[in-house]
């Protein structure tokens, strides 16, 4: 019996019983104080992994040679000096798993120079030989179950795997140990693509399986359905895949990029299993399609920084609504994609590829802002449902600021020191990243003027709202949710409800919200996406959170004192409880408050923070409610 069977039969028991929300949240760390930040990141990609991967551009219709070309177009446009060097060898290139030792077989029709014949048959060795003679890192993608996406849902295809059943279960489930040792030893890949298709889509249900083609494994992801969905068996899944690869590669140096398209509140662990990993379904070239993708990722700040990143998905540049006809839109899905921080996946065929779209790739300025080292996703200043305004600290004190419009018509975007916690009363420096010129500078505020689904991509600086330090949410990249208080998972519903990807259609019942993490932690915002606020007195800096959450902060050496007004938020649906507020600094706690109660005045809590290096925020209720309490760390911020 392979791996997956045994976890489905264990993971089936515990559903039956377990009550939900205790299924839901086994192995959530403690609301005790750690002393320490607890995120370990998994594999090294201290900046955003940037590449090409050949899925966007051709499905499973691959073949060594295509992909040998967009590698050497990468090195020839400049692209791979700009910061793209991993290519991924996405869906379609394995023939079989062969029976008697189980090594897995290249189709090497497609890979001639994987024909290597002798006792193993075939090997991709030479083909990420020639790669890294490029100078270029070399991906690979498989599945955690035993089959792959493609099995599924590209049915039709050529590059099908073949043979018996068995020899068909090219995926991970029974053979981790020996796959993920045949991938980066011998064939010496650096990133891996670990899709889930094995856990959601051979359920007895499909025709596939029901006509004997692939074995059936009873789905441990039923997407869209996070309740139904075996948490915590896919997480133990991902979690044996980790600790694999950290075997194989003891020095680190690997890419694990976690697929599960948001499902299984993937977007809430992805960060202690992956070094990225998708926040929503597969993007496609739609601008409907990509905005969704970039709102998955977008109310996600706190689980993102150096090592651990939300992926959004591919790029879809040079593809259908971001060709060469389209490069207003196509700068404004890289500026979404590089204000979030998200990886930067060229998914386009770069032999087609008109130049004005290689040249947008390669904005320098643009993909500075993306890479920025210190890593912090961007947080949205202002929103509503057809502008926003995002704002990412950068390493060196500047901001990027991404202006938005949603919309097909033209709009004023009027930026403020405010959104920029920066001075109201001195002058501020503003930088077009795209067109690479300084702009006037601008005193408390200044218009923007933007076309339908225009973005702007500025780079600021200006001094600072406060004399000395910064507030906690500008630098989201050093706070790591321990816990997040979440007592009963919900979708999201602030993510933008695409046209139907299968053609548009209205024939179902629409896209409706599906990916858990609402009431997750925010900077400048509730959990719940509203104006921190307590008593009517609104903080339009500070940070949202749930009761019986805990957030790890990385304090810079030299800090002085913590400092917030803390308090039940006025949109709190739990009135009931009271929060307590506490502070600890290396495990020691340095302050507390007293039990605050909803409809009570924000306290004034304050630390000293000499000589602490990780700073701890807990908000503990006091007392049962029915209802999520929200818990308001209103302007919290380090002198
Ligand atoms: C899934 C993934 C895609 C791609 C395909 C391959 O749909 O989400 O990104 O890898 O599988 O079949």
């Amino acid at each position: 019996m392979g791996k997956t069977s045994r976890t489905v039969l264990a993971a089936a028991a515990l559903l039956a019983t377990l009550p939900a929300g205790a299924q839901q949240h086994a192995g959530t760390a403690s609301l005790a104080s750690s002393g320490r930040w607890s995120h370990v990141p998994v594999g090294k990609a201290p900046t955003p992994p940037m590449g090409w991967s050949s899925w966007n551009a051709f499905r499973v219709d691959i073949s060594e040679a295509r992909i040998l070309d967009a590698a050497q177009r990468l090195v020839d446009t400049g692209l791979a000096g700009a910061g793209y060097r991993y290519v991924n060898v996405d869906d379609g290139w394995w023939l079989k798993r062969r029976t008697g030792d189980g090594r897995l077989q290249v189709r090497t029709g497609l890979f001639p120079s994987a024909a290597i014949g002798g006792a193993k048959g075939s090997s991709l060795r030479p083909f990420t030989d020639r790669l890294h003679a490029m100078g270029l890192k070399a991906g690979l993608y498989t599945d955690i179950g035993r089959n792959a996406c493609s099995q599924a849902y590209d049915a039709d295809s050529p590059n099908l795997p073949e043979g018996t059943m068995a020899e068909r279960e090219v995926g991970l489930s029974g053979f981790m140990d020996r796959d993920i040792a045949l991938f980066f030893g011998e064939w010496n890949f650096d990133f891996v693509k670990v899709d889930g298709c094995g856990l959601s889509s051979y359920g007895p249900e499909r025709a596939y399986v029901a006509s004997g083609q692939y074995r059936e494994v009873k789905p441990l992801i039923i997407d869209p359905n996070v309740y139904q969905t075996d948490i915590a068996g896919t997480k133990r899944l991902y979690a044996g895949l980790r600790e694999t690869l950290r075997r194989a590669r003891p020095d680190g140096d690997f890419v694990l990029s976690v697929c599960l398209w948001g499902t299984a509140n993937v977007r809430s662990w992805g960060q202690d299993h992956g070094t990225m990993w998708r926040t929503s379904s597969d993007i496609d070239d739609t601008w409907s399609h990509m905005v969704h993708n970039f709102d998955s990722v977008a109310t996600r700040e706190f689980y993102a920084g150096p090592g651990r990143w939300n992926d959004p998905d591919m790029l879809e540049i040079g593809n259908g609504d971001f060709d060469g006809d389209h490069l207003l839109q196509a700068r404004t899905h890289l500026s979404l994609w590089a204000i979030m921080a998200a990886p930067l996946m060229i998914g386009t065929d770069l032999s087609k590829a008109p130049g004005a779209i290689v040249d947008l790739l390669g904005a320098p300025e643009v993909l500075a802002i993306d890479q920025d080292p210190a890593g912090h996703q961007g947080v949205i200043a202002y929103a509503d449902n057809d502008r926003q305004i995002v704002v990412k600290t950068l390493a060196d004190g500047r901001k990027a600021v991404l202006l938005f419009n949603r919309t097909q018509a033209p709009t004023t975007l009027t930026l403020t020191a405010e959104h920029l916690k920066m001075a109201a009363s001195t002058p501020i420096t503003v930088r077009d990243a795209w067109e690479r010129q300084d702009l006037t500078p601008f005193t408390g505020r200044r218009n923007f003027e933007l076309q339908g689904r225009e973005a702007q991509l500025l780079v600021v600086s200006g001094r600072h709202a406060l004399q000395a330090g910064y507030y906690l949410s500008e630098r989201p990249a050093e706070v790591y949710v321990a816990r997040d208080g979440i007592r009963a998972l919900q979708a999201d519903p602030v993510i933008h409800r695409m046209l139907d990807p299968y053609g548009g259609s209205t024939e179902g019942s629409g896209s409706r919200p599906v990916y858990a993490g609402w009431g997750a932690p925010r900077a400048d915002a509730t959990p719940y996406d509203e104006t921190l606020r307590v008593v009517n007195v609104p903080y339009r800096h500070g940070i949202g959170a749930l009761a019986g959450s805990r957030l790890e902060v990385k304090v810079p050496a030299g800090s002085r004192r913590f400092e917030a007004m803390v308090g039940v938020d006025d949109s709190t649906r739990g009135q009931a409880a009271s929060v307590v507020f506490e502070v600890y600094g290396d495990g020691r706690k340095l302050a507390v408050s007293r039990p605050m109660r909803f409809n009570q005045a924000a306290a004034a809590l304050s630390a000293d923070l000499r000589g602490v290096k990780v700073l701890e925020l807990i908000a503990r209720q006091v007392g049962t409610d029915t209802d999520p309490v929200l818990a308001t760390w209103g302007a919290a911020r380090v002198e």
